[in-house]
């Protein structure tokens, strides 16, 4: 009778035992997850908003950010190194980490909250940190797990990856400006409160797009293998190399041709610009970079538009507007006719004489 009990009793504890441990696991897995699905909306959205400013900073380029290709050269063996891929990577990752970041600024997570860690303490002639500064630490954490955790391989590609993505978070803190408010009697800002901020993600593309501009190309592709000796020499390297300069290790394609196989469109279709009220230098040279440079001719197409307009209030309620028509010009590069072919080629050939990429 009393062993029975005993055996019940050591039953008993046994399966209490089991219960807590397995819900341990249960509750750490839970969290692991559910740390997941907080931050992976946020993650998607600042990935496509890395998309985004690609296709804006490089719209008038011959590379345009064509998403095809983009696909291809990161889940494909047709990964490709060079200064464009190197741009996406930085663009990417700065993207996630600004969203991560700003997310946490408006009070998105409930563990992050703003960088008041410096609050209090003296930044320079006559001000002091204070407020609410964007916790780009947070960013900059979380980001890293979710990005740098796509590189699996430890080959030059890889170590390229990496030090882009890096570049892409630097950016964004680097850009970020300090934002300070007066006090003393009546604002005469005897003492000022600083707290940093994040810029329009529009500042951290258009600092990616200079750096694209001035790429470091690495010669590490020949004779890279997987030995302790090779990664050695990859991780040597990439060291000496400034965490603020973008890094490619291959020359661009022709980006004027259509290349089905990497996924690439080619010039001909894309529409350029001509005449506009406010274009800059770069837009202005955009049918020659885009159609003349690649052998292709400018068509002109006008297109009438209809649109809304001399809007009036009529006493009460309505809206009355007019029709107004107006004719659009758009440009945009097509193949030359037979006539004027052996031309283009032969533009085409002093082009490439003159080697830009
Ligand atoms: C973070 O911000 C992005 C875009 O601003 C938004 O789409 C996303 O839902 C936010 N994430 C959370 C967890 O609120
Ligand atoms: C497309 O690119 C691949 C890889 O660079 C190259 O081998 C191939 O010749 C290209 N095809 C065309 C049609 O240019
Ligand atoms: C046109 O360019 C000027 C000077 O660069 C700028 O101040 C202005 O805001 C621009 N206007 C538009 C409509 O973009």
């Amino acid at each position: 009778m009393f062993m029975h009990l005993e055996v019940y009793y050591y039953a008993f504890i046994l399966m209490r035992f089991i219960l807590c441990i397995s819900s341990q696991i249960f509750l750490v897995w839970f969290a692991l997850f559910q740390a997941y699905l907080i931050y992976s909306s946020s993650v998607a959205a600042g990935a496509q908003s890395g998309i985004e400013e690609c296709k804006y900073q490089f719209a008038w380029d011959r590379w345009n950010c064509p998403e095809r290709a983009l696909q291809l050269s990161t889940h494909s063996g047709l990964r490709s190194a060079n200064r464009e891929t190197a741009f996406f990577h930085a663009i990417s990752s700065a993207g996630v980490m600004y969203t991560l970041t700003r997310n946490c600024s408006l009070g998105d997570f409930d563990n992050c909250g703003c960088d008041d860690t410096r609050n209090g303490q003296r930044g320079g002639q006559g001000w002091l940190w204070g407020g609410c500064s964007d916790n780009n630490g947070f960013g900059e954490a979380i980001s890293k797990q979710f990005v740098d955790a796509l590189e699996t391989g430890q080959d030059s590609r890889a170590a390229m990856n990496l030090h882009n993505n890096e570049v892409g978070r630097k950016a964004v803190k680097g850009t970020m400006q300090r934002t300070c408010k007066c006090h003393g009697v009546s604002g005469s800002c005897t003492t000022q409160t600083c707290w940093l901020q994040l810029p329009e993600f529009r500042e951290v593309g258009n600092y990616l797009k200079e750096k694209y501009h001035r790429a470091v190309k690495v010669d590490l592709l020949r004779g890279a293998g997987n030995s302790a000796a090779s990664r050695g020499a990859i991780a040597e390297t990439f060291s000496s190399i400034s965490r603020k300069e973008l890094v490619h290790l291959e020359d661009s394609p022709d980006y004027c041709l259509e290349n089905r196989t990497l996924g690439l469109p080619g010039t001909e279709g894309r529409e350029c610009l001509r005449k506009g009220k406010n274009l800059s230098k770069w837009e202005k040279r955009s049918c020659k970079r885009l159609c003349g440079e690649c052998g292709l001719a400018v068509e002109e197409r006008r297109a009438e538009t209809v649109s809304s307009c001399n809007c009036k209030f009529h006493w009460c309620c309505a809206v009355k507007c007019e029709q107004c028509r107006k004719i659009v010009t758009k440009y945009y590069c097509v193949k030359r006719t037979k006539q004027v072919k052996t031309d283009s080629a032969s533009r085409r050939r002093s082009y490439r004489l003159k080697k830009k990429h």
